[in-house]
């Protein structure tokens, strides 16, 4: 089982689009995808269904007062591979409270994650910034898939970014082999406007080129129509559109990178990670 959390320091970048068309891609090629919503906000559930919107989720189970059966908030889709938690009733964490990344918290999720090891990989979406639940949902990933939009000055929040992620590295001890980073993926693409360019050189100048996906997700209005719809994007016409077809490149090279094939848990030399450090 592979963790794969996408994370962002800006809010809007298109990660919940990204969480909810990767996770479905990959689901079509075979791989079983549990996709978590790890923001309060719920933006996978906005984006599936109503109904999977009222459902308890995983801020539920991070409650110290529950008693449900994690595996029991799992929600199936219509395609077996592709399975869901909803982000849940997240006002019960704390009395309301932001949770801090603590030790505890880290082994809790651990805990949590490693009973849905019958999954070959969890997807998790979480909310912007880079602090609490998500710096500490981020330390006990496998790896980081980080979308960043294409518009101009985008770049300037990357140094900030991948500070953060050198920082918690560095926390996680020397010989920490995780998280590693999947890639950094720019989204909301026009065509070829030449912003898209700028962005990619100013990127390249910040961060080891093959740390930039080959694929892109173009902007496309078929996206908000998606989310309106309730749907992951390849599911809204009989005859896919565009806009799914960048997600099943960025399934393939993704699959590719986070080495999906081969167990998480071995043991294998990292060159992205040593780029990181
Ligand atoms: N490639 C795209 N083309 C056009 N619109 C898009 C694209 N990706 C996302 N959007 C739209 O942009 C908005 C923000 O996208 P999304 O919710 O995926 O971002 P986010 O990073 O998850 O935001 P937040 O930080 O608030 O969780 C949504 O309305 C979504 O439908
Ligand atoms: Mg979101």
């Amino acid at each position: 089982m592979t963790t794969l959390v996408i994370s962002s320091q800006k809010g809007g970048v298109g990660k919940t689009t990204v969480a909810v068309n990767l996770a479905y891609s990959l689901a079509r090629r075979g791989w079983r995808v549990l996709l978590i919503d790890a923001d309060p906000q719920g933006g996978v559930g906005f984006s599936l269904s109503e109904k999977a919107r009222e459902a308890k989720g995983f801020f539920n189970l991070l409650d110290p007062t529950n008693d449900k059966d994690p595996r029991s908030l799992i929600i199936s889709t219509r395609l077996p591979e592709f399975r869901l938690m909803m982000c849940g009733t997240a006002d019960l964490l704390s009395g309301g409270e932001e949770p801090q990344d603590t030790p505890e918290l880290r082994d809790q999720l651990r805990s949590l994650l490693s009973q849905f090891s019958d999954h070959d990989l969890i997807i998790v979406d979480t909310e912007a910034g880079i602090h609490g639940l998500t710096r500490a949902i981020m330390a006990v990933a496998d790896y980081l898939l980080l979308p960043q939009q294409a518009e101009p000055l985008s770049a300037r929040s990357m140094p900030r970014l991948l500070r953060h992620i050198a920082a918690l590295r560095k926390e996680l001890g020397e010989d920490a082999s995780t998280p590693r980073l999947a890639g950094l993926l720019l989204t909301m693409v026009n065509g070829d406007d030449p912003v898209t360019g700028e962005i990619e050189s100013d990127l390249r100048g910040m961060l080891p080129s093959e740390l930039i996906l080959e694929s892109r997700i173009p902007r496309d209005p078929t996206f908000l129509n998606a989310s309106r719809a309730g749907i992951p994007v390849a599911l809204l016409h009989r005859k896919t559109p565009e806009a799914a077809e960048s997600f099943d490149t960025l399934a393939a090279e993704v699959e590719d990178r986070i080495d999906l094939a081969k167990s998480s848990n071995e043991q294998e030399s990292d060159e992205y990670t040593r780029l990181m450090d």
